[in-house]
């Protein structure tokens, strides 16, 4: 596996592959990897000749009052994992490079931002295909694989891409968990014995809403007090918003008549974690 860290080389790689008929998988991700992100290696292996990863912790799609500084880092392990799973060029750029002094371009998704997590982490999704735009353009792959865990960053992504005739197929990967059901995320380090068992309330709500609807339960309002109430049973959980939306627009549903999503954002200490799932 090659390391790459400047964008004259990240797009001289790209010529390269262009003329020799090769096709790029790009797995984009901020590093601290797990097997969530190790799964999309594998899917963009499936799809490509080349697999590059990046690593970037992106400043930009952090709050002030988010934890970009101490986001988990470990460059040394990461390069290892990503290695090992058979990635052929891991890019590390500097935000430096990814940021030249003076910038002032951002990509900005409107609707799909405006509901779930949108309002709650303001600059968010900016931050997010604005990097993701700009990681695209030096590479230039021509398949990008992203995680459903980030659903609403999914959507947002497809439509970006579709919006800026980016010549690039988007794939969505199924979220990867723990045997106990939990999302896999760099975050989970964060979490002692206590806090574990009450975030698993998350994936638990997102489960018992899945069953109601496969049984045959139609009604969002029903469906949603199902949910919260297994919630409320996790005494430090804070919710941030329970949601079920139709899975491509992610406008909120009354009724479940076509592929839906049950989307679930809280803290548990201060700790945010969100979690969802498909209902049809
Ligand atoms: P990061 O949180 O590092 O995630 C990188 C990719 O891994 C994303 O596509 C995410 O959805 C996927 N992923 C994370 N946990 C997963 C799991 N348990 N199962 C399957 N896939 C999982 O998402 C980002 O980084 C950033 O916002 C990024 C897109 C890189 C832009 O900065």
């Amino acid at each position: 596996m090659k390391i790459i860290h400047s964008i004259s080389e990240i797009q001289q790689l790209s010529r390269d592959l262009a003329q020799e008929g090769k096709r790029i998988g790009f797995v984009p991700t901020m590093g601290f990897l797990h097997e969530g992100h190790l799964s999309l290696v594998n899917v963009a292996k499936q799809h490509s000749d080349v697999v590059v990863m990046s690593i970037f912790v992106n400043p930009t799609q952090f709050g002030p009052n988010e934890d970009y500084d101490s986001y988990p880092r470990d460059a040394e392990r990461d390069q290892k994992l990503a290695a090992e799973r058979g990635v052929d060029y891991l890019w590390m750029p500097e935000v430096s490079q990814m940021y030249p002094k003076g910038e002032q371009t951002k990509v900005v998704v409107t609707e799909l931002t405006r509901g779930l997590c949108g309002p709650f982490r303001p600059g968010h999704f900016m931050g997010v295909t604005t990097i993701v735009a700009k990681l695209f353009s030096a590479l230039q792959p021509q398949i990008a694989v992203f995680g459903e865990k980030d659903y609403q960053q999914l959507q947002v992504i497809r439509r970006m891409a579709k919006d800026l005739l980016m010549p690039i197929e988007i794939i969505g990967v199924p979220t990867l968990r723990d045997e106990d059901g939990l999302a896999k995320s760099s975050r989970n380090v964060y979490l002692n014995e206590e806090e574990r068992k009450q975030v698993l309330y998350i994936s638990q709500a997102i489960k018992a809403v899945q069953q109601a609807v496969k049984k045959g339960e139609k009604q969002v309002q029903k469906l949603l007090s199902l949910g919260k109430d297994i919630l409320a049973q996790a005494p430090d959980l804070q919710l941030e918003y329970l949601e079920i939306v139709d899975a491509e627009n992610l406008q909120k549903l009354e009724v479940i008549q076509r592929p839906a999503r049950v989307l679930i954002a809280a803290y548990v200490n201060h700790k945010r974690f969100i979690d969802n799932g498909a209902l049809t």
